[in-house]
């Protein structure tokens, strides 16, 4: 199993481009199940939850290649079950269910279960796809719907945490081929949904709406193969933006797309952090003494939950009290504890975090508990006097494409080790 070695408070400074979003490739990559058409989507980061993906769609039955920032995948022939074992691995790997529901009107998958960011239910998902007139089944730990025809229908999609994001991907995947008009109201307005839009469409889908509340869709005859490249990963741009502020280092980021990141960007303006755009580039440096700024995660345009971590990471370098909410996922606070074996003063208070920040971190051997808590362990890491070995880095190679080489080549002193 691979750890960082991270030697502490070397500013950042230097240029890093941004990869193609995970959360976008996932659901982008389970649609081309709606076609025996091939597909081709580039700009594909290089992830081990895409890999992942791969593997389950090749063994539903489609042929899948890889190679290059690119993937391709014919979906000529496929079965509608997805066993525990696929399942469990990854949470993302729901969104097979809509495109299957879709494509064979029947699908028949593990129910996924809860992680550590919360319990994550898919009550939403399958309240979608009931709508458009699926029966659901739930019996022996599996998810069975099926339809003789899928039919549009109306439905809400707002839950306890307002919208949910691939509950959205999976409802709009299926209602792609069923007879009639679909419209889902509180829709997630999440970049990544608007991604997956843009790729349906590119298909033959007929979808409006994509980045508001209200999503119509208009049932096809059928979809066709598409190329498509994937949007930038706003959390991956988010998350160098923060480790730059963090280490008061100076780094352009390339290649990301401004307009998803307003609410970070307002947040890190607030906390004293300058941001300088020219086109898609962005420059971040401190701009003097960091602010304490109090942080409430909401759905998209709000601050995403995906950065809770990091910024909380920042907030225990900031003098003052700053508040951190965790609004979606009822137990994101896994990194409390390894924050303050770094010296962090944090005390959670329900679904909020209380930050007193502004004492110098001091390195020691964290474990990271999930993809998001381990990049800010790396971030405090970073900040901190002296060395700190984050372990269990598998979480990152889930979500960030080589995340100890750009940081490297931003000057930082990490390296990965395996402990096994
Ligand atoms: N929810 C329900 N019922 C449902 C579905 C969701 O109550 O049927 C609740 C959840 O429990 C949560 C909230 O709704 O409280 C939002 O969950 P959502 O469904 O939007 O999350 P998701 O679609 O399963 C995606 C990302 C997550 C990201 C969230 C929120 C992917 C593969 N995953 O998950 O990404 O945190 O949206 O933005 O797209 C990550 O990248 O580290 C990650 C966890």
């Amino acid at each position: 199993m691979d750890s960082f070695l991270i030697k502490g408070g070397v500013p950042l400074h230097g240029e890093v481009k941004i990869s193609g979003a995970k959360n976008a490739v996932l659901p982008i990559m389970a649609a081309t199940l709606l076609t025996a058409e091939p597909c081709v989507i580039h700009g594909v980061p290089n992830l081990s939850d895409v890999k992942f993906m791969g593997q389950i769609l090749a063994w539903l039955g489609a042929q899948v290649s890889l190679e290059g920032g690119s993937v391709r995948v014919q979906a000529h022939k496929i079965k509608g079950q997805g066993d525990y074992d696929l399942v469990r691995k990854m949470r993302g790997s729901i969104c097979i269910m809509g495109p299957l529901l879709g494509r064979l009107q029947k699908v028949r998958v593990s129910l996924p279960g809860g992680c550590v960011i919360g319990a994550r239910p898919i009550n939403l998902h399958l309240k979608g796809f009931a709508a458009l007139g699926a029966k659901i089944h739930i019996e022996n730990g599996y998810v069975r719907a099926t339809a003789r025809r899928l039919a549009g229908g109306e439905v809400f999609l707002g839950g306890r945490a307002g919208s949910t994001v691939l509950g959205t991907a999976n409802v709009m995947m299926a209602a792609t081929l069923a007879e009639g008009v679909t419209v889902i109201e509180s829709a997630a307005c999440e970049p990544e949904v608007v991604d997956l839009a843009q790729f349906l469409n590119a298909m033959g889908a007929r979808i409006s709406g994509a980045g508001s509340p209200t999503l119509t869709i208009t049932g096809v005859e059928r979809l066709h193969g598409a190329e498509h490249e994937v949007i930038p990963d706003r959390i991956e741009a988010a998350t160098y933006a923060i480790a730059a502020a963090a280490t008061k280092g100076e780094v352009t980021i390339t290649g990301a797309r401004p307009d998803h990141l307003h609410a970070v960007f307002d947040k890190l303006h607030e906390a004293g952090v300058r941001v300088e755009r020219a086109g898609a580039a962005l420059t971040v440096r401190r701009g003097g003494r960091l602010r304490a700024v109090d942080v409430t995660t909401l759905p998209y345009p709000g601050f995403p939950t995906d950065l809770q971590a990091q910024m909380m990471a920042l907030m225990t370098l900031t003098p003052g009290i700053s508040i951190i909410t965790e609004r979606i996922f009822e137990s994101r606070f896994m990194h409390v504890s390894e924050l303050a074996r770094l010296g962090a003063d944090i005390e959670i208070e329900g679904p909020s975090a209380i930050v007193k920040g502004g004492q110098p971190l001091s390195g020691a051997p964290v474990m990271a508990s999930d993809l998001r808590a381990s990049a800010a362990l790396v971030i405090a890491g970073l900040a901190a006097r002296g060395a700190t070995q984050v372990n269990r880095v598998y979480h990152i190679d889930r979500g960030y494409e080589n995340l100890d080489g750009k940081l490297r080549a931003l000057g930082a002193r990490i390296e990965r080790v395996d402990e096994s």
